[in-house]
């Protein structure tokens, strides 16, 4: 459920005209609802009601301050991956005590950086990053609460490219080597043995894979305790998928459920860091159709582009492609391919989607935006990054301003070489 619907026709978001924003901010630009946010993120909360979970909002999903202050207003915590995120989550609000830091290569400076703060947890992933931690802790006179992210070997189902928990991905200490991994971090200075963490992909549309590591994360928890330490805390994770196009994802109260069903009598803290399923429905892109090329093929070329939204080049993945206008009963639909007019084929938002005539300057809304959208943008083809707008009710502000060519060519310094 989202608040982008369509009245008398046109587009909106909340009760905003999609066309209204375009006017005041011109094309692309990405849109987020703060009514569909909320309603995702008390959905989530609601479903763990009882269970005392953190919610640590994955902030790689979509950064933006205003979203994150969002999130926190709403009472959620911040999942970082690195020391600009750290900042990033600090800045809009969240506090320390309610971070934790994941990531396979955290440098020193950025360990460092996260104890100088206190932070609620370092997920640490391996033998070398554990030392690290312990040494840096000990330097400055710090006691570094972890939790050690386990790879449980389990196969999500998901992308490839965004798949964590199988023993040949990149994450984590595998499962059988937790016991002694443990061990050392109870021998080494510096250090609090609180939990085990895992997360094992992103987009995942099925429950079982989720229950299937939890169930091991849990087991692992009991060894632990049984061998003697003193285990307070599971982290599970994030990845729980979202519909793109007709995908039925758990919903939220499923999850929360097993969630409740595995963990029930264990006397944890558990933490959740969910990122997509709370934004990534509640944006869309914003475009503009420059021209139909009919070449054998028919072409909507838009303004926009995968520097702006990466995902289909990227993944493959679909995102809907609506009209803002909605299209007359009786229009002639068509298949089209949806293109950017960046010099390269990858830059294809969408594969031979029927779609009624679209005339040049007609808006165009990608659909399910929201997450890993803005965040994974970039300024290829010299195409500045664009704006993004948060709606709340009737009214919208620009959360970020669309950056300026001039701007971005004076990031760039001669050598003493070149005359400027
Ligand atoms: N926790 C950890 C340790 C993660 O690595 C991630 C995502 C999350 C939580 C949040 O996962 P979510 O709930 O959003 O699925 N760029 C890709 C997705 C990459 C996900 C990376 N890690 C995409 O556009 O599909």
């Amino acid at each position: 459920m989202d608040h982008f619907q369509y009245r008398d026709g046109i587009l909106y978001a909340e009760d905003v005209a999609i066309p209204d924003i375009a006017a005041a901010v011109g094309t692309p630009f990405y849109c987020y609802s703060t009514a569909t946010m909320t309603r995702h993120y008390q959905v989530l909360a609601g479903s763990l009601e009882g269970t005392g979970a953190r919610i640590c909002y994955a902030v790689k999903a979509n950064s933006n301050q205003a979203v994150i202050r969002t999130m926190v207003e709403l009472g959620a915590g911040a999942d970082v991956i690195s020391g600009g995120e750290l900042q990033r989550a600090m800045a809009a609000g969240a506090t320390a005590d309610s971070i934790v830091f994941a990531g396979p290569g955290k440098t020193r400076d950025e360990l460092a950086q996260a104890l100088a703060v206190d932070i609620y947890q370092f997920n640490v992933e391996s033998e070398p990053e554990l030392r690290l931690l312990s040494a840096v802790a000990s330097e400055m006179g710090k006691v570094a609460p972890v939790s050690i992210r386990v790879n449980p070997d389990v196969d999500a189902g998901t992308h490839e490219k965004i798949t964590t928990g199988r023993k040949q991905n990149k994450f984590g200490i595998p499962i059988d080597r937790a016991m002694d991994i443990f061990d050392l971090g109870a021998s080494l200075p510096g250090l609090a043995m609180l939990g085990v963490a895992i997360h094992i992909g992103s987009q995942i549309t099925d429950l079982a894979p989720f229950e299937e590591a939890f169930d091991r994360a849990l087991g692992l928890v009991d060894e632990l305790r049984a061998a003697g330490h003193d285990i307070k805390r599971c982290n599970l994770g994030g990845g729980l998928g979202i519909p793109y196009s007709g995908e039925t994802p758990p919903p939220p109260a499923e999850y929360g459920a097993m969630v409740k069903r595995l963990t029930a009598n264990r006397q944890l803290d558990l933490v959740l860091e969910p990122g997509r399923v709370l934004v990534g429905n509640a944006g869309i892109l914003v475009a503009r159709v420059i021209h139909e090329k009919h070449e054998g093929r028919r072409f909507v070329i838009i303004d926009g582009a995968m520097n702006d939204l990466i995902r289909p080049a990227m993944y493959d993945s679909w995102h809907d492609i609506v009209p803002v206008r909605e299209a007359a009963p009786d229009a002639m639909i068509s298949a089209a391919d949806v293109v950017g007019p960046i010099c390269e084929s990858g830059d294809t938002l969408a594969k031979g989607r029927p779609m009624a005539p679209l005339a040049p300057n007609d808006l165009i809304a990608v659909r399910s935006a929201g997450a890993y959208g803005a965040v994974m943008a970039s300024t290829y083809n010299s195409r500045p990054l664009v704006p993004e707008v948060l709606v709340r009710g009737d009214t919208f502000a620009v959360i970020r301003p669309r950056l300026d060519i001039a701007d971005l060519i004076a990031l760039d310094q001669p050598p003493p070489w070149q005359s400027p």
